[in-house]
């Protein structure tokens, strides 16, 4: 295993009536985070996972705890995240109107702090705030579902944050791309910028998901 990037297996395509062999898998297969999709059926046309499933994961693993919140109001769940246990809550540029508030809210419940961006958003809305996040989440495909195709055209947008970046001297920001992110794609994504790569069905709809999380370690050497 290398520590070049960091592999967030996404929980999303896990069997929901059996997290904890997901949360084992994980550990197994040495993954640094737990990628939990939260979606709130009008954000995204889908309907998750809230803050008391997060509260029992996080009874069963120590690994970072990484939130992504597809929802139309994501302040009012800032804090009930946090108290579950999240390590970093992530919300879409889309749904809010002034970021900084939920930035410094985020910030003060004592987690890391996301911003995504989804496929079609000019990077315009995220650049100027980045210096204030940890995260970058960079869609790559049209959020709500797994096991959809990357968008090519990601990598370019994966570049163009990592120059941006560069230029302003915010590389501590990690870059982490979710969606489509399978073996036969992942060297190609890290190349164009990314620090963390979500997979979810390449992950937990594989035959052998522990040995895919090694064979994504193993990428990165080659
Ligand atoms: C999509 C979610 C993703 C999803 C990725 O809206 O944000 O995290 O689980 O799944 P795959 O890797 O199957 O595209
Ligand atoms: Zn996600």
């Amino acid at each position: 295993m290398t520590d070049n990037f960091k592999l967030a297996p996404s929980i999303l395509s896990a069997d929901f009536s059996d997290l904890q062999s997901a949360l084992q898998i994980c550990d197994k297969g040495g993954a640094h985070w737990i990628h939990v999709d939260v979606m709130d059926n009008q954000f995204v046309p889908n309907l998750t996972i809230g803050p008391p499933v997060v509260k029992s994961l996080r009874k069963k693993t120590q690994k970072f705890m990484d939130v992504h919140m597809m929802v139309i109001d994501p302040e009012t769940l800032v804090e009930p995240f946090a108290r579950a246990g999240a390590d970093n809550i992530t919300f879409h540029v889309e749904a809010v109107e002034d970021p900084i508030n939920i930035i410094d809210l985020i910030r003060s419940c004592g987690c890391k702090v996301g911003v995504s961006i989804k496929p079609n958003t000019p990077l315009s809305e995220i650049l100027p705030i980045l210096d204030k996040v940890d995260i970058v989440l960079v869609m790559s495909v049209e959020p709500g579902f797994g096991g959809q195709g990357y968008l090519p055209e990601s990598n370019e947008r994966i570049s163009l944050i990592k120059s941006f970046l560069i230029e302003n001297c915010l590389d501590r920001v990690l870059i982490e791309v979710d969606g489509g992110v399978k073996l036969h794609n992942a060297k190609s994504v890290l190349n164009a910028g990314a620090d963390v790569l979500v997979a979810g069905s390449e992950v937990f709809k594989s035959n052998n998901p522990v040995q895919t999380i090694e064979d994504f370690y193993k990428l990165s050497n080659l």
